[in-house]
């Protein structure tokens, strides 16, 4: 029996997953837990760390040092996102036991799907998006496979394919992994050719495949989206293969095209898992920790 997506609603997902996006139909738009009101006792109750918002008026090439954020308490802006103008995003959701629940239910929903082709699940992290009409999403990628449901108003996804580095270029991927920098890309109409719109009403969602960019324009009353984000042994491999690149390339080595040959992909992941397995152990026998000092 299923609750979270349509009985036929996974089918264009089992032909594409992981590679392509695809279209999926979902049923909790509806859901009691994405009401404003609920919504609103969300963003209060969750860590400061884990609510982001802005004024949604972007541009699809914005520069993030324009960015700017309204005057307002959390719930408040939830309440007003009707008319305040803003854009939000509450991460990691599933801090919350009942939207944890809902979480694991969707998940279990898809696994006969994705476990066969990409294994367990590795890091599911769910996030809420709420938009004022009109509000874009700038141009970016995300490092987690993504189901994006649309609980309300309309919204259209422009999806890029993932792994055209004539879009992304390897050394971007190799510094969005590397971390640091702002997820917001350069964007160029020329790309627009390779893209698909998705779009999305109440009741559908898209699959969005590892790191395929993507910009988001919503439509003319408030959005609110629910993205439920898995890791995979793909998605740890295609990382690991960017972080060596990068080593390589800060060596003076020019590293192979990723995809072109793919034993070699293979043998840089499987060297990178073996050196940090060594580094952990050698950090255990010398009784540090990992990043973090112990008190
Ligand atoms: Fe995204």
């Amino acid at each position: 029996m299923s609750d979270c997506f349509a009985p036929d609603g996974l089918e264009a997902f089992a032909a594409a997953y992981p590679g392509e996006a695809a279209r999926v139909v979902h049923r909790l738009h509806d859901h009691p837990l994405f009401t404003l009101d609920a919504l609103a006792d969300l963003a209060e109750r969750l860590p400061a760390t884990h609510v982001e918002h802005s004024f949604g008026n972007l541009a699809v090439d914005q520069d993030p040092a324009g960015v700017a954020r309204a005057a307002m308490p959390v719930g408040e802006i939830v309440r007003t996102i009707d008319a305040n103008g803003c854009w939000m995003v509450l991460k990691k959701v599933d801090a919350d036991a009942r939207y944890a629940a809902l979480i694991d239910a969707s998940l279990a929903e898809l696994a006969p799907v994705t476990a066969p082709r990409t294994g367990p699940y590795r890091r599911r992290e769910a996030f809420i998006f709420l938009s004022s009409p009109n509000s874009v999403t700038p141009f970016h990628m995300d490092p987690e496979h993504n189901i994006l449901l649309q609980i309300a108003g309309t919204k259209t996804m422009r999806v890029y394919p993932a792994g055209d580095l004539s879009i992304v270029p390897a050394e971007v991927h190799e510094a969005f992994h590397h971390g640091g920098r702002h997820r917001n890309m350069k964007h160029d109409a020329a790309f627009d050719a390779r893209a698909v719109d998705h779009v999305l009403t109440p009741g559908e969602a898209v699959y969005v495949p590892v790191k395929a960019p993507h910009w988001v324009q919503n439509g003319a009353t408030r959005s609110v989206s629910f993205s439920i984000t898995w890791r995979s042994d793909a998605s740890d491999g295609e990382a690991r293969l960017h972080r060596v690149n990068r080593r390589m390339r800060a060596l003076g080595v020019t590293p192979g095209v990723p995809g072109e040959n793919a034993a070699a992909d293979a043998a840089k992941v499987v060297a990178h898992r073996a050196v940090k397995r060594a580094t952990a152990t050698a950090r255990r026998m010398l009784g540090r920790g990992r990043e973090r000092t112990a008190y």
